[in-house]
């Protein structure tokens, strides 16, 4: 299809902007003129979604950042002084607290849409690694923003973290007095994890999104029946199977936006410590070097590393399963065989596995919540062991499966067979 070139703007501003930026052409490629599948189904909204979380933190810490103070002496109350004195503030603290959580509910469904639909096979392999970079990014942001409240949850669970560093043979233990900056976390750990949350880590995500979109719509979206609409074009060269990202999906994704905004401001207002998983307990106090909380837990969405961490009798090697089990996720467009991408159209052996995968990572994002004690070390062993089979045995599986005939063109519903 022959580029059109022509500006959409008929404003003389407008218009005098264009002969000097390309707007209209990044609006034409990004928007009206980017064509994306019409059958996208819910699973596809939670990439906007958490493009709106990521705005909703970027503001909300903008304004955090105005009165919370980065010393050990003085950051747990500051955030106090935000909660209570700062207007409006209690409402900024909760959005952020609240969205911290709702970013990793959103990110692990859309990397669970990535493996219904094979989104990270062949061409969009890139789009998938820079995702898990994006995730890792998240991790440690989210890791570093936990320190800052300075409550003794905040200061033993980064204790614990920071620790794991220590099992790296030889360097370990230079490393973690290298990232505290001190032989114990202190005044200087908690300036420092300041910096990263807010510059270092806020404009590496926001770099790594734009390079994703750039990268998804140079090679165009996949879809829940994983077929390539752009091999299916009409005489204009348009996908038959497309249709304008606007105004056709960004209508639709209003819809899905405003839903998620009811669902999120419900919680921010009437739920903001979810019962002690969004806001634990222990964080009500400040931290505290000489008490140990009794159980001490990373937030939710690390749990399920955490509970892989203590289901290894040794804790150096704990520490590695609980790399590899972040790691692994960056090689599944290597380590699955099938020529096939949506689930749809796979095989049994896909369909077992991927359910036994989420089973697991739920199963131990609860255990890694409880006492590493009788049963629930069984339990997280039995689940590590089935979260590393996912992995490791899916180029065998995925070689053996039998794969019904993928269609021509996108249908609407899947099709009972
Ligand atoms: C700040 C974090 C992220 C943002 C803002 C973001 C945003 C988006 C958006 C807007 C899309 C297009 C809409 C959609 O398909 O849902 C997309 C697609 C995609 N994302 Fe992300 N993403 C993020 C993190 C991740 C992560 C952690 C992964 C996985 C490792 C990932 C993997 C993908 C893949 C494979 C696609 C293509 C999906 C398809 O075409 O079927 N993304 N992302």
């Amino acid at each position: 299809m022959a580029k059109n070139t022509e500006s959409i703007f008929t404003n003389p501003l407008l218009r005098w902007i264009d002969d000097r930026f390309p707007l209209s052409s990044l609006i034409k490629d990004h928007a009206t003129e980017y064509y994306a599948s019409k059958n996208f189904n819910i699973w596809y909204l939670f990439g906007v979604l958490s493009m709106v979380v990521l705005i909703i933190m970027l503001i909300t810490g903008f304004f955090l950042t105005m009165n919370y103070k980065p010393s050990a002496d003085d950051a747990f109350n500051s955030v106090e002084y935000i909660m209570r004195s700062v207007e409006n503030g209690w409402l900024i603290r909760y959005m952020h607290s609240t969205g911290a959580s709702f970013f990793f509910i959103v990110i692990y469904l859309h990397m669970f849409r990535a493996m219904l639909y094979g989104s990270y096979k062949k061409p969009r392999e890139l789009i998938w690694v820079l995702g898990m970079l994006l995730y890792f990014c998240l991790m440690a942001e989210a890791f570093f923003g936990y320190l800052l409240p300075w409550g003794n949850m905040s200061y033993w669970a980064g204790q614990v973290i920071v620790n794991l560093f220590g099992y790296i043979p030889f360097v370990g233990e230079t490393l973690t007095e290298w990232i505290r900056g001190d032989y114990f976390i202190s005044d200087i750990t908690l300036n420092r994890f300041f910096a990263f949350h807010v510059i270092f880590l806020p404009l590496a995500i926001i770099g790594l999104v734009a390079a994703h979109i750039l990268a998804l719509h140079h090679v165009g979206s996949n879809n829940p029946d994983g077929i390539e609409i752009k091999k299916n074009l009409d005489e204009t060269g348009k996908p038959v199977d497309g249709v304008a990202f606007h105004p056709f999906h960004t209508s639709k994704d209003l819809v899905g936006i405003t839903v998620f905004l009811i669902i999120y401001f419900a919680a921010v207002f009437f739920a903001p410590e979810m019962g002690g998983y969004f806001l634990e307990v222990d964080n009500f106090e400040p931290a505290d070097p000489l008490k140990t909380p009794e159980h001490i837990v990373p937030s939710w969405y690390f749990t399920p590393y955490y509970a892989i961490l203590r289901a290894v009798p040794n804790a150096a090697l704990g520490a590695l399963f609980l790399v590899l089990a972040v790691l692994l996720f960056v090689f599944l467009p290597w380590l699955d065989k099938c020529e096939v991408k949506s689930i749809r159209y796979r095989g049994w052996q896909y369909k077992f596995a991927l359910t036994m995968f989420a089973i697991s990572f739920v199963a131990l994002g609860y255990l890694g919540l409880q006492p590493a004690t009788g049963i629930y070390v069984f339990l997280a062993r039995f689940f590590t062991i089935t979260y590393f089979a996912f992995f490791l045995l899916m180029p065998f599986y995925t070689k053996l499966e039998k794969t019904k005939t993928v269609p021509e063109r996108v249908v609407y519903k899947k099709k009972e067979s």
